[in-house]
């Protein structure tokens, strides 16, 4: 079964499909974005629980970045380490690790912070007081993601995801629900994503592996809708290795939630796009991380809230498919 066997990307060559999708864990003890035992402990255990793939949390490319203060941050050099630590312990179990780089955007909640986004809209839907930004700092924004993947290749990862979902930055310059702006980045609602792709290859290893989380539609009449996203993925496919596929997040509507909703987005990305995509949103069932991967809805699966009560689900799965062996032999006892 796919689930339980090698996968490997443009570079990375993964010990199985299944995928721990970023959470934010609010778990940053001084608002200094830097990495505690907590996230030791957190994702390191999900190693140890054979996770192929696991992506950190949304790091905050800035302080203003962040969705929280108390969320990771890797805006300077002194975040490296802590991160590495996690990389390198998580590389000891023979799993692979990315971090999701992000900025907030108008949903940033940080402190003591100017907040900013690609257009003011009159409806503000209780954001923080935030403005429109200017072109110089749209580069300013730009040149913080490629410092911040620089510093991420300093600690090791494997990959980058670039959060541009949920209705943070990125995905705020992609909807027509959140860029109206008349200069260029609004004429082209995908050229921030150009712009930030270029300045990050330049810095960012090509041994390594660099993809997107992306919104595949708005739920709204006049948002975003899968064939948009499709052909925002068209135009800068060579740049990317993966696509993972959520939904919502730009404006607040009624999301029609059940197993697997988000799955059938996954596969029209993959068959439209013709890059390999991650499935991910109330996967919970093992039968279900099974047969989204045999019925080709994608090529990898992640899990969030089941990972987060069972760290262990996959020594499950494993030993339930006659597959004890490939269970770590410190808690091989456990599953015999
Ligand atoms: C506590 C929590 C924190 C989250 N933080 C992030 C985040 O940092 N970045 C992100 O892209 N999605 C975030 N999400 C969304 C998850 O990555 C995932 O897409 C969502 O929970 C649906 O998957 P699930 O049903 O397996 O939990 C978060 C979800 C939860 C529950």
């Amino acid at each position: 079964m796919k689930l339980f066997n090698e996968y490997s990307l443009r570079t990375m060559t993964l010990k199985n499909r299944l995928v721990m999708a970023p959470m934010c864990m609010y778990q940053v003890v001084k608002e200094d974005g830097l990495a505690t035992d907590f996230h030791f402990a957190h994702y390191v255990s999900r190693a140890i629980g054979q996770v192929g793939l696991i992506i950190v949390e949304a790091t905050g490319v800035t302080p203003n970045g962040r969705i929280t203060d108390k969320d990771l941050g890797l805006w300077n050099d002194s975040q490296i380490e802590p991160l590495k630590r996690i990389v390198d312990a998580v590389h000891e179990q023979g799993s692979k690790i990315a971090i999701q780089l992000s900025h907030a955007g108008r949903k940033s909640m940080t402190k003591n912070c100017e907040h900013f986004a690609p257009s003011v809209l009159e409806s503000n839907q209780n954001y923080m007081p935030y403005k429109e930004m200017s072109k110089e700092e749209i580069h300013e924004i730009i040149t913080d993601f490629k410092e911040a993947a620089i510093r991420a290749d300093k600690a090791g990862f494997d990959g980058i995801e670039l959060h541009g979902a949920h209705g943070y930055l990125l995905h705020e310059f992609l909807s027509p629900l959140s860029n109206q702006r008349s200069d260029e980045f609004g004429k082209d609602r995908n050229l921030f994503l150009k712009e930030l792709l270029n300045e990050i290859h330049s810095v960012w290893p090509r041994e390594k592996e660099l993809w997107i989380r992306v919104s595949a539609t708005d739920y709204h009449e006049n948002g975003l809708k899968p064939q948009d996203v499709i052909n925002t993925l068209l135009e800068v496919k060579d740049q990317l290795d993966l696509v993972h596929v959520s939904s919502g997040g730009v404006i607040s509507t009624k999301i029609p939630l059940k197993d697997g909703y988000q799955l059938d987005l996954a596969k029209e990305i993959k068959e439209k796009v013709g890059l390999p995509t991650i499935g991910v949103g109330l996967i919970n069932d093992p039968n279900l991380f099974i047969s989204a991967l045999e019925d080709d809805y994608c090529d990898l699966v992640a899990s969030g809230r089941e990972l987060l009560r069972n760290p262990f689900i996959m020594l499950e799965m494993l030993k339930t498919n006659d597959l004890s062996d490939k269970i770590p032999f410190s808690y091989y006892r456990a599953y015999k």
